[in-house]
């Protein structure tokens, strides 16, 4: 199997609740290891260029708003096919789609307050990293 990176983020509604614990134990519990993590308070500028590819969608203010409503933690997790792997961990996008024992399932709040983001593909992995993360800030 492929030891791939994806690029993760623990949303606002998580580090509100303080649950952000809990989250890494389901990441590291399925075998991915966190290769780069950092708390941050996304600007404006930087959520709608990250969030780009949805600009023309409906939801793309309220989804803005929401991922600058307070701090969140970007990581970079490594392990053998991550990115479908974390997307497993994580669950459906909305959380009343989700599978039993996935993140979204158990801490998700809503739709927008679902706790958690990974990228959909392994370029787009690389993309989202290179975005938050410089080189030598990912230790592996
Ligand atoms: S996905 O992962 O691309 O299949 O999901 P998608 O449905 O395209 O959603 C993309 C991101 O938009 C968020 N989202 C919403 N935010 C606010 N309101 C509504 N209604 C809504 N619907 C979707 C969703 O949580 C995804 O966020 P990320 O951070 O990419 O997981």
């Amino acid at each position: 199997m492929a030891v791939e990176r994806t690029f993760s983020i623990i949303k606002p509604d998580a580090t509100r609740r303080n649950i952000t614990g809990k989250i890494i134990d389901r990441i590291e519990s399925a075998g991915l290891k966190v290769v780069a993590s950092k708390r941050i308070h996304m600007s404006r500028a930087q959520a709608e260029e990250f969030y780009g590819v949805h600009r023309e969608r409906g939801f793309f203010g309220e989804l803005v708003d929401f991922m600058i409503s307070g701090p969140v933690i970007v990581q970079v997790l490594e392990g053998d096919n991550a990115v479908a792997k974390y997307r497993d961990v994580m669950g459906a996008t909305n959380p009343a789609n989700a599978a039993p024992g996935t993140i979204r399932k158990d801490f998700a709040e809503s739709i927008e307050a679902n706790s958690v983001h990974g990228s959909d593909g392994p370029d787009t992995a690389a993309t989202e990293i290179k975005f938050f993360f410089k080189d030598n800030e990912i230790v592996g």
